[in-house]
């Protein structure tokens, strides 16, 4: 070192400047939902007709979609929340790493490929931040269906041998209701010979979304929403106009927002009856919800502690799970969270302990002990829902948080600051 003193010169991280303890109040528009958006913009590719999706929301997950379609030489046009998408020239079979990478739902684009060209090659979508997220159940399905499957290499190859280069219907049963597997078969389905059955599929509200999307396009699939779904092949399907469903996640993120600052709030368009379980649990904490149509409006009471486990859909979403806990943080009382989709989603705990909340962690259980408050402090979200966590802990936090992990934030919320600061909130984003 010679004696001479070093600087280290502060690494700037785009962040979120909060400031804790102002109440909301009004109204929040809720986007469409990020889970429908991304897996519908793939279904437009088993067409050559212009597929018109409509509340599409503004993500940076949908440009990294939006991305993917283009290198594969579909043409795209883009006008305020809505996107037309034509696949008339549908090129390239294999999706290249660098446009793949870090976009889970990429690996949507295998059925439409399978079916459009017969053959597909897209990048394993590998483990993420909240546990390792296998395919197996995807691979499964489309072996079922006829394809020719292989994975080498870090890539998935699937292919249709003979003439007919088409799909056959089969009969499926999932070793477990994956949400992103019942869309792949789905989508491979629906220009199959013959008829296809799903059993034990999911039955989230994005499944029947994109079901909904597919018929309005021609395909005859029935049962989405249940356990058991099926799908008589069609030749071909042809374009639509379609409409992307409410997002039930920032619904309810928008939600615990208003119940941990105390505020009353309204929020639509949403589909109250995707949000039952959320609903229920708010209800247990103390909270009053009046539904009208599309519209919620909650009045929170005095928050007291629950319990709550993560289950498939109409159980209680994984995707709400951190955001809940930091409700359950300034809960009086103990409350206890067990997450049981995924095997390393309890990141957010670590962040809200920093802000003085009391929590034990034993495997995926956590087991919460109310605070009468959390003080604001630099902190990080390691992945997106953790940092919505960590947006709605700060803004019932006593001073100022300086939030980073912006990057997964944007992956899924549209413009969070700006509608939350619309509503009340104080918040700042530093881009540089
Ligand atoms: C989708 C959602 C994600 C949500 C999740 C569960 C999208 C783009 N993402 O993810 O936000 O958190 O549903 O509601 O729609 N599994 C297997 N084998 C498989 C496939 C899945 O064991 O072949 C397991 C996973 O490891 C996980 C569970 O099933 O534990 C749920 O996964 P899945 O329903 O497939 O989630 P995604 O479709 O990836």
């Amino acid at each position: 070192m010679n004696g001479v003193a070093t600087v280290t010169k502060e690494i700037f991280k785009p962040h979120l400047e909060i400031r804790g303890n102002f109440s909301l109040s009004g109204e929040i528009q809720i986007s469409g939902a990020k889970n429908s958006a991304l897996v519908l913009m793939t279904a437009a590719l088993l067409t050559k007709e212009k597929v018109l999706i409509n509340n599409i929301p503004d993500l940076t997950d949908v440009d990294g979609m939006a991305n993917i379609l283009v290198n594969m030489g579909v043409k795209l046009n883009s006008k305020l929340d809505s996107i037309e998408i034509q696949a008339d020239n549908l090129q390239h079979v294999e999706l290249p790493y660098e446009l793949a990478h870090g976009l889970r739902a990429s690996f949507f684009c295998i059925g439409p490929l399978l079916t459009r060209l017969g053959r597909a090659k897209i990048p394993l979508p590998g483990g993420c931040q909240i546990g390792a997220r296998p395919v197996v159940e995807h691979i499964r399905g489309l072996k079922a269906l006829g394809a020719f499957v292989s994975v080498e290499h870090g890539k998935v190859t699937a292919s249709i041998q003979g003439s007919s280069k088409r799909l056959k219907g089969a009969d499926i049963v999932f070793d477990c209701p994956s949400v992103g597997a019942t869309e792949t078969v789905l989508m491979a389905a629906v220009l199959a010979d013959g008829t296809t059955t799903i059993e034990n599929a999911a039955q989230e509200p994005e499944v029947q979304d994109l079901a909904k999307m597919l018929n309005s396009m021609g395909a005859k699939v029935s049962g989405a929403g249940g356990p058991k779904i099926t799908i008589h092949g069609v030749d071909s399907l042809k374009g639509c106009d379609y409409t992307v469903m409410p997002d039930r996640i920032e619904a309810g993120t928008f939600l615990l927002a208003a119940a941990i600052t105390q505020s009353k709030l309204r929020i639509s368009p949403v589909i109250p009856e995707h949000l039952s379980a959320v609903l229920q649990k708010l209800r247990d904490c103390g909270c009053t919800l009046e539904i009208a149509n599309d519209c919620i409006t909650i009045t929170p009471g005095e928050i007291r502690g629950v319990d709550l486990t993560t289950q498939p859909y109409p159980g209680f979403p994984t995707d709400l799970q951190a955001p809940f806990m930091a409700l359950l943080t300034i809960a009086k009382g103990t409350s206890v969270v067990t997450e049981k989709i995924y095997e390393n989603r309890m990141q957010h705990v670590a962040e809200l302990q920093r802000m003085g909340a009391s929590i034990r962690l034993q495997g995926n259980t956590a087991v919460i002990e109310g605070v009468p408050e959390l003080s604001g402090a630099p902190i990080m979200g390691g992945d997106l829902r953790s940092t919505a966590a960590m947006v709605i802990a700060s803004l019932a936090a006593n001073g100022t948080s300086r939030l980073e992990g912006l990057n997964h934030l944007d992956r899924g919320y549209a413009a969070i600051e700006k509608k939350l600061n619309k509503a009340g909130a104080h918040i700042l984003r530093h881009q540089q």
